[in-house]
């Protein structure tokens, strides 16, 4: 089997996932949520749905293969990327706008073989609009390449960030503290929610840069590998190699970008995946 024939099914996969996910908005009510690590962490009977669909569907497909994903890692499931073919999910990025009804969550899909990345899905459930890559092919958003911005300039950049849903004061104040000293210096900063999103607007050109700290890797697999194959530079956050367990992330649509973010963010310890 092809890596294109793997990756046509998933995207075919993801799809009618997207369509259960879809169907919660039409039931007219909020969907209710449950709280994970903090009162602001939540998830739906959707998040878990998907995750089971996914799951269940692709390993019916690729007995061999292994899984990350969300909710199994909340459940207790271990977050162990080897060399096997792992795929890397997270049902619902944007849990939070999902269940306010803002129209910012997609699916998540990254598959990686020895820990390389090979194809990445970031379906924008509300747009309806799939980012994909297969790597060393280039990005995609329904079907058309997308390219990451050619800014070099932070004074002409508008970046994303976040505040994400941990709600611990040292954690929070060292975000706020990097949110001030970068609006300072750019055009503005976005916080939709969603860390795989962000990524994929780092890849479809109109934001130039997106600092994660705090998301996990099912927040970025895919994404990241759309955002390298746009043409865009993924690092630490102080610049080093990135290390996709390390929940720390920086993606920028240029070096000289990077090159200047870089000295302005500071670091926060964060438990590894
Ligand atoms: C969250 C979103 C958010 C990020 C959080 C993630 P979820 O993902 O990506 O933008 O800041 O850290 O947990 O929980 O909605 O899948």
């Amino acid at each position: 089997i092809t890596t294109r024939q793997i990756f046509k099914n998933a995207c075919e996969l993801v799809v009618s996932s997207g369509k259960y996910v879809k169907s919660a908005h039409i039931a007219s009510t909020k969907p209710s949520s449950d709280n994970k690590e903090s009162f602001a962490d939540l998830v739906t009977e959707y998040d878990r749905g998907t995750e089971k669909l996914l799951i269940g569907q692709l390993s019916r497909c690729y007995p061999a293969h292994k899984f990350i994903a969300e909710e199994m890692v909340a459940d207790g499931g271990e977050c162990n990327l080897t060399n096997e073919p792992t795929w890397i999910i997270d049902p619902i990025d944007g849990t939070t706008n999902f269940v306010h009804g803002f129209p910012a969550y997609c699916i998540s899909v990254g598959f990686f073989v020895e820990k390389d990345p090979v194809l990445g899905i970031v379906y924008d459930i509300p747009n309806d609009k799939i980012y994909s890559a297969i790597k060393g092919e280039g990005a995609f958003c329904n079907g058309r390449v997308i390219k990451c911005s050619s800014t070099t300039d932070l004074n002409s950049s508008l970046l994303a960030a976040g505040f994400g849903p941990q709600r611990k004061t040292d954690f929070l104040r060292f975000k706020m503290g990097i949110m001030n000293t970068l609006v300072e210096k750019c055009h503005g900063i976005r916080c939709i929610g969603s860390a795989a999103l962000d990524i994929c607007h780092v890849a479809a050109g109109y934001i130039d840069a997106n600092v994660q700290f705090g998301p996990h890797i099912w927040d970025y697999a895919a994404a990241h590998l759309i955002a390298l194959e746009a043409g865009a530079v993924c690092s630490a956050p102080n610049g080093q190699p990135m290390n996709l367990l390390s929940r720390k992330l920086l993606v920028c649509s240029t070096d000289e970008l990077r090159d200047q973010i870089v000295p302005l963010l500071g670091d926060f310890p964060l438990p590894h995946d």
